[in-house]
Order: C-alpha cells, then sequence, then structure tokens
C-alpha cells in the first residue's frame, strides 16, 4: 500500500506552543493549588520537585523520542509506535493500547469540566455571578458560590449548552488538521493565557486584603516553605508523583503523539526541555501566585486546608469567584479568570484527544476527517455519562487520571529504554540535537526512575485498591463497563491491524 503522507507541524515555535498548550492545563491552575493546600504546602513542594526531575524530565524526553522515531515510519499512536520497534510484534501493540485508551478517558469529562469554565466566564461577564457576602466566616462566604456551581452542575440547561459549544469546538480544531488546527489555535491561545495568567497575579498582588494580617504574599509563604517533615509520608509522593505525570501530560502517549508530527530534523532534546519548563513556569510561578494567595487574602489561613478538602472544585469556581467578584470591575477579572482556565483547557482536550485520531488513522487508515468524527462520536457518548451519571467522573479520574498514568509510565520505561536498548535511545534522542543528552541519562532512566516509580506504584495499590474494590453505584459500574468496553474494541482493533502498515 502506498505510504500515506502524515502531517508536520508548520514551525519551530509551533511545535514549542503546541505542546506547552498539551501540557499547560486545568493540571496547572486548579488540580496543582489544591493538591498543594490539601497536602500542606511545603510539604508537597519537595516531593513534587524531586518527582519533576527523577520522572518528569526522563519520561518526557522518552516520549520525544519514541514519538518522532514513530512519526518518521507512520504511526504516532503508542500501538503503532511500540509496534515499530518490535517489528510488528502483536503484544507490544496491545501494550500500547493504554497510551490511546488512559487520555481518551480522561477527555470523557476533562471536556465537560472544561465547559464549565466557558459558562462561567460568559456568567462573569452578564454579572450573573452571585454578589458576594461581606464576612469572614469562609463557609458564609462561599455558601452563594457553593450554591451556583451545584444548581449549574446539576446539570442545567446552560451548562448542556456550554458542553455542546465546547464539544464542537474541538471537534472543529481537530477537523482542521495538525497545522491549520492545533498549531494555529496554540499559536493564538498560549500567549493570551500568559498574558492573562500574569494579569491576575497584579490584580491579586496588589489588593487589599479583609484582614490587616492577610495578604497574597502568605499564600506563597505557605506554599514554598518546605515542611521535611511530611518527607515519608507514602501519600504524599503517590500525589506529587501522580501530579508530575497528569500536569505533563505524560504516561498516556499524548505527548509521543505530538512528538510524532515533527520533522526529522527536529531537536527534541532541547523541545523536550522547553515543554517541561514553560508547563513548569505556568504551574510553579502562575499557578501558585493566583488561587492560593486569593484564598489568603480574602479567607485567611485558617481557611485554606478546608477550602482544599473540598476537592479540586472549590479554589477554582467558589473562592476564586469570592474573590474576584468583590473587586471593583470584579466580573471583569472573574470574566480573565474563567477564560484563563478555558483557554488552558482548550488546548488540552484536543491533545487528550489527538491519540485516538492518531490511532484510527496511522492504524486503521481511516481517513482524517473520519478519525475525528469518530473519535468525537465516542466523546460525545462518554461525556454524556460524565454530565448525568453520578460518580462516574470520579471512578473514570480514579483509574484513567491516576493508576493508568504510572502504570503505562513504568511499561514505557521497560519498552523505550531497555527493549530499544538504552544506546539507541539516547542515539536516537540525540539526532539533530545541538547539546547531546550523555548516555548516562538513559542508565538513571532505565533504573533509578524505574525504581522509584515502581515504589510509586506499590504505595498506590496499598492505599487505594481495596477501598477503589469496594466502591458501589451505578456510576462506578458504568465507568468500569466503559472501560473493559473500550480496552476490548481497542484490542481488537489493534489485533485486525497487526501487520498492515509495518514496512
Ligand atoms: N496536562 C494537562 C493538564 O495539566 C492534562 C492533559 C493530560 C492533557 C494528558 C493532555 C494529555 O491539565
Amino acid at each position: 500500500m502506498a505510504k500515506r503522507i502524515r502531517e508536520h507541524w508548520g514551525s519551530r515555535i509551533g511545535v514549542v506552543l503546541a505542546t506547552a498548550g498539551n501540557a499547560v492545563g486545568l493540571g496547572n491552575l486548579l488540580r496543582f493549588p489544591s493538591k498543594v493546600a490539601m497536602y500542606g504546602g511545603g510539604a508537597f513542594i519537595i516531593p513534587y520537585l524531586i518527582s519533576m526531575l527523577l520522572l518528569g524530565l526522563p519520561l518526557m524526553w522518552v516520549e520525544w523520542m519514541a514519538g518522532r522515531y514513530g512519526g518518521l515510519r507512520g504511526h504516532g499512536s503508542t500501538v503503532g509506535i511500540m509496534g515499530t520497534i518490535l517489528k510488528g510484534k502483536l503484544w507490544a501493540r496491545l501494550l500500547g493500547v493504554f497510551g490511546v485508551l488512559a487520555p481518551l478517558l480522561i477527555v470523557f469529562y476533562y471536556i465537560y469540566i472544561e465547559s464549565w469554565t466557558l459558562g462561567y466566564a460568559v456568567h462573569s461577564l452578564m454579572g450573573n455571578l452571585p454578589k458576594p457576602v461581606q464576612t469572614t466566616d469562609t463557609a458564609e462566604a462561599l455558601k452563594p458560590f457553593a450554591d451556583f456551581l451545584k444548581t449549574y452542575t446539576k446539570p442545567s440547561f446552560e451548562a448542556y449548552i456550554f458542553f455542546w459549544i465546547t464539544f464542537l469546538l474541538n471537534w472543529i480544531v481537530l477537523h482542521r488538521g495538525i497545522r491549520r488546527g492545533i498549531e494555529l489555535v496554540a499559536k493564538i491561545c498560549m500567549p493570551i493565557l500568559f498574558v492573562m495568567g500574569i494579569v491576575l497575579i497584579i490584580v491579586i498582588f496588589t489588593s487589599k486584603g479583609t484582614h490587616p494580617e492577610w495578604s497574597a504574599m502568605k499564600g506563597l509563604e505557605y506554599i514554598w516553605k518546605p515542611d521535611f517533615s511530611a518527607i515519608l509520608r507514602g501519600d504524599v509522593w503517590v500525589e506529587a508523583a501522580g501530579q508530575i505525570f497528569f500536569t505533563l501530560s505524560l504516561g498516556m502517549g499524548a505527548i509521543a503523539v505530538y512528538a510524532s508530527y515533527v520533522k526529522e530534523k527536529e531537536d527534541i532534546v532541547v523541545t523536550g526541555v522547553a515543554t517541561a519548563s514553560t508547563n513548569e513556569f505556568v504551574e510553579v510561578i502562575i499557578g501558585s501566585s493566583i488561587a492560593i494567595p486569593a484564598a489568603f487574602l480574602f479567607f485567611g489561613p485558617q481557611s485554606i486546608s478546608e477550602l482544599a478538602s473540598a476537592g479540586t472544585f472549590r479554589l477554582g469556581f467558589m473562592s476564586m469567584p469570592a474573590v474576584l467578584n468583590s473587586l471593583p470591575f470584579g466580573f471583569f477579572w472573574s470574566f480573565v479568570w474563567f477564560m484563563l482556565l478555558f483557554v488552558a483547557a482548550f488546548t488540552s482536550s484536543i491533545a487528550l484527544t489527538q491519540p485516538m485520531v492518531a490511532f484510527l488513522e496511522d492504524e486503521l487508515n481511516l481517513s482524517h476527517k473520519n478519525a475525528v468524527a469518530t473519535s468525537m462520536i465516542l466523546i460525545l457518548i462518554g461525556a454524556h455519562l460524565s454530565i448525568f451519571v453520578n460518580g462516574y467522573i470520579d471512578e473514570l479520574d480514579f483509574w484513567a487520571g491516576s493508576f493508568m498514568l504510572i502504570f503505562f509510565g513504568i511499561v514505557e520505561i521497560i519498552f523505550f529504554v531497555w527493549i530499544f536498548g538504552p544506546n539507541n535511545f539516547i542515539e536516537e534522542l540525540n539526532k539533530g540535537a545541538d547539546v547531546k543528552v550523555p548516555r548516562w541519562v538513559a542508565y538513571i532512566t532505565g533504573t533509578i526512575t524505574l525504581v522509584f516509580l515502581t515504589g510509586i506504584m506499590i504505595m498506590w495499590f496499598s492505599q487505594n485498591f481495596q477501598k477503589a474494590l469496594m466502591q458501589e453505584g451505578t456510576g462506578i459500574w458504568l465507568a468500569r463497563i466503559t472501560i473493559f468496553t473500550l480496552l476490548g474494541i481497542l484490542f481488537f482493533i489493534t489485533w485486525i491491524t497487526t501487520g498492515r502498515n509495518d514496512a
């Protein structure tokens, strides 16, 4: 069969912005501050930074290397990439299925939450959000916002409309392809994202709190003052490592698929570092300087763990609009906040869908248009379950947003470092690079990173497994049925297409 032409990114800066858009998402602006607050500020930061160096950067290079290697041979999904490395061996391709399944499951709920941010942005602008009450009682101050969120996500009719708008926007961009879709959107959205983030930091750091003792600076101190006492807590390590995976889009083939569209000569060593550092800039600089300092300013230090303990949404959808709406021109700042979230989420949800698109295109030889349509219809079904069935989102997040990433991270290291060969890994990675990565990095990745990750996996199991299996409820079962059905379908497609597109 004639080799199909795969698209390439248009420019160097386009590659960097697109992958940065992939990585920068709700994880940076909502999940990170919530986790930091939940696990006690400075206690979280040490395991987080160590995980960044030991897991984040090495896996980032692994996925860039794998992606470019596969892309040059006509494969962008981990199914195809792992297949090419072992000359089309079925078991390698089947393992790769997790790099298509995990992002697809995540986008089922990610896209719905993304649509809330758009809905909230419009509500902010129209002045429809509740008026903040002047009180120092956190619970009382947040009550109107909590009620608003509850009514909105019930779901309300508008929530459903905004879901459709978000869904169609994703479809359009993916349909337009790599260069005219994903890259173009990243070039427009990423600069806007930086500007909005910095504007909000300025607004928060120049505002006066409700109490003379409370300041935004104290919020930053709370995050960055290291607390060594937590260093032996397994749960903190599991969460910190999990956050690194989630925020850098690692362990699910999402970086690899973007890397598969680079040209042969691209310097992926630098691009990998650029992706990771842009993401970390948005996470530790912008992400830490907004939600937590704002909450400190208005609700004081005692409120912070209470705010965060109720989950990811409390800081973003309750305390932030409560704070921002009480400032002069509050409606506008609140609009900027939700647009910031929306833009960040949008460039990530398209990245979560692309592995499935590439899988259908490269393995099943569907046309681009049909591959996008098929993926979007699956997402439509999954998102409806997320919207209407209680407990569905949490169960998907638990398996796809945490377990599968760690699991697939281990698979990637064993596969791309040991099975492919440490020398091959480094050689491939260094092709076209100005500054070469030394060989020992492969051995560190293959040993220390692998042992570290395996330790995280074991801790994950000992903390979660029993609890997870005892869960009951319709949403839980529907989520499990979804996971197994999709796994079956993807295995089947992988099986029947094995040997089809390999040279
Ligand atoms: N990294 C994104 C975030 O921080 C989430 C994501 C994961 C996006 C995987 C694409 C692929 O929100």
